[in-house]
């Protein structure tokens, strides 16, 4: 079939001749031929909203100034992106929309990064020519992860629109008007999962997560604490973004080093307990299929939103969750149990602060059951933003950084847990080694039966029970591409051994309910809240689109290709460290963990929370 030839439309932009195409805004072409035209409310996955109204141009014939991210281009219009008409209006709603902006931007995490203080600067305005009509307004804090400052929002309802997109509705706009205010719903039956769709939608860090930042400063001045760090595997394909790296680029070893030069004593890397997950939750599935009893199908539990979706909108999934606690709790435990250990170090002097792409992991590391001897594995969590910000209020100079200071202890993982950031990738970190571990399992079970006929002493392998993966006959596939990309349902069919599974791979939370009704021809199922997975998490830089989602993603199947190990137990180190953690009297503490139903969260309101 012929390719459908794509109409071409002449339009004249400042006196030049330029060629869109059929539907095309006029945002859309100034974009692609390079112009710098301001926008806020303007997010290529949501609705076209313009209420910002900062992208205007002026065009000729037209009475008023449109709104370039809502008009489509036509033939032989004539558009004027900078003309004094243009510019004047421009300054006066960058004004205005300072006047629903209360300016904190001495003390907010997002300056760096902040589009309306950039277009303030840009265009010379005085940002508190209006007064604060905003400045009485409430914040709203969900858990320990989201808020919601309306003394900073512009309405653009962007947020609002995310938290739908996540199929919660957590948050409405409330009025009309001046007296427009975004609050969280009052349903009983709606709850926040923590997700932080909403915080990454928001143009102007109105939605955002709660700050550790300046929290996580203070712990790495107070030198009677060991703070240690842990890098998630989706930060390091995102983080680059905000220094200037194209999308997708590792800047895992930049990473390191800018945390060492930020204070923290160690450097981990949660690929490592990425590995961790992996061996504990490939062994369940294994068990799972040699039980009769066992439910199907498997669920992944990585992901704290999801979790925090079963737990109250869905608690009659929750034994199809897996027993698995999230890879950077595996990782801390390791770190407060392994490490500290072999280093003689009192566990109560280490803080271990992760670096996620996640604001749900913020509340999730306050989990009672997640505790180890009535104290957090994990203290602290900052967002991809956060460890930003902290770079760049530091003075940091990302870019010219040396490589690697500071990766002494465990290794960056296998290229299984590399893939965890995407979605599919945790399931097929778990496919890669399922079949070492039920060919393990058989030889084990052979074993015991030739022990029980009282003839394995010769036989029995020279490693006792550990079989090494280099000698295991099975290793099975590698790569299982069909669980891999974008779509927010995948369904594939995999044989192992001589089972077939039937997987399905759900990323955005929406998606899953179309799913549940016919869960039961499933045997492992995938979900992670967020769109793309992890790459597209609450707490990754903005913009956060999914083409750079996609961008992301091939970032870290990259890195998996490189890796000499590729399985999570070929990494024999970490499976030193697991073996001691199956050893532990407290296993079950350490590695596993339970879920139960729950309630609508409560959320405070600056009114509730008491001054510092
Ligand atoms: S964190 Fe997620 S669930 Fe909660 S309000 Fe924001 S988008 Fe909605
Ligand atoms: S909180 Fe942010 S995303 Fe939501 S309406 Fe306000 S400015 Fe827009
Ligand atoms: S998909 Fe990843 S980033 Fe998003 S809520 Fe789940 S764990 Fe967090
Ligand atoms: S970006 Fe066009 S009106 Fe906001």
């Amino acid at each position: 079939m012929k390719p459908k030839q794509v109409k071409k439309i002449k339009v004249i932009v400042d006196g030049r001749l330029y060629y869109g195409v059929e539907n095309e805004t006029i945002f859309q072409l100034l974009k692609r031929k390079g112009f710098d035209i301001p926008a806020l409310c303007h997010h290529p996955d949501l609705k076209v909203k313009a209420n910002c109204r900062i992208c205007v141009v002026e065009v000729s014939g037209c009475e008023t100034l449109k709104t370039s991210c809502s008009t489509k281009i036509e033939s032989g219009m004539e558009i004027y992106t900078s003309s004094d008409r243009v510019i004047k209006a421009r300054k006066i709603n960058i004004e205005l929309l300072y006047a629903s902006h209360v300016e904190k931007c001495v003390n907010c995490s997002y300056r760096f990064e902040c589009d309306l203080l950039k277009f303030a600067r840009q265009y010379r305005l005085k940002i508190n020519r209006f007064s604060d009509r905003k400045k009485n307004r409430k914040t709203y804090k969900f858990g320990k992860a989201v808020e919601i400052d309306d003394t900073q929002c512009i309405d653009c309802n962007n947020c609002v629109e995310a938290c739908q997109l996540q199929g919660i509705s957590f948050l409405k706009s409330d009025n009309y008007g001046i007296n427009t205010e975004i609050k969280p719903v009052s349903d009983k039956d709606k709850t926040c999962v923590y997700c932080g769709q909403c915080a990454l939608h928001c143009p102007v860090a109105a939605a955002q997560e709660q700050d550790s930042a300046i929290l996580v400063d203070k712990m790495l001045k107070d030198k009677k604490k060991i703070v240690v760090a842990q890098i998630a595997p989706a930060v390091r394909v995102a983080l680059g973004e905000n220094f200037g790296f194209k999308y997708g680029v590792n800047v895992e070893d930049r990473i390191y080093t800018a945390l060492k030069k930020l204070g923290f004593d160690y450097v981990f890397d949660v690929n490592f307990g990425a590995d961790i997950t992996t061996m504990v939750e490939a062994e369940e599935l294994v068990e799972r299929l040699s039980d009769k009893k066992a439910v199907w199908p498997m669920m992944t539990s990585c992901c704290p939103a999801w979790v925090n979706f079963v737990e109250f909108y869905h608690p009659e999934l929750i034994n199809n969750l897996t027993t698995a606690r999230s890879p950077h709790i595996h990782n801390a435990a390791a770190i407060k149990t392994y490490f500290a250990k072999k280093k003689e170090i009192n566990p109560k002097d280490i803080v271990v602060v992760s670096i996620m792409p996640c604001t749900a992991k913020k509340q999730e590391k306050e989990r009672e059951e997640l505790k180890y001897k009535g104290r957090k594995l994990v203290d602290e969590v900052l967002t991809t933003r956060e460890f930003s910000y902290l770079i760049k209020d530091n003075k940091i100079d990302f870019n010219n950084l040396s490589k690697s200071e500071g990766r002494e202890y465990f290794n960056s993982g296998s290229g299984a847990g590399a893939i965890y950031g995407a979605s599919g990738g945790v399931m097929e970190s778990a496919l890669r080694s399922v079949p070492y571990i039920l060919n393990k399992k058989e030889k084990e079970e052979k074993e015991q039966e030739e022990k029980e006929k009282g003839k394995n002493s010769k036989k029995k392998n020279k490693n006792g029970n550990i079989v090494k993966a280099e000698n295991a006959k099975l290793e099975g596939s590698l790569e299982f591409k069909s669980v891999r990309g974008m779509k927010g349902i995948k369904e594939a069919e995999v044989k192992i051994g001589k089972k077939k599974l039937k997987l399905a791979i759900v990323s955005g939370l929406k998606n899953i309910e179309s799913l549940i009704p016919k869960l039961s021809k499933y045997h492992y199922v995938e979900v992670m809240a967020c769109p793309g997975g992890c790459i597209g998490g609450g707490g990754q830089p903005i913009p956060t689109t999914d083409e750079i989602v996609e961008k992301r993603m091939k970032g870290l199947y990259g890195i998996d290709k490189k890796r000499e190990k590729r399985r999570a137990h070929l990494n024999k180190e970490m499976m030193e460290c697991y073996q001691s953690l199956k050893n532990s009297e407290n296993k079950d503490k350490l590695l596993h963990t339970k879920y139960k139903k729950s309630k609508r969260i409560v959320v405070k309101t600056t009114k509730d929370i008491p001054p510092f």
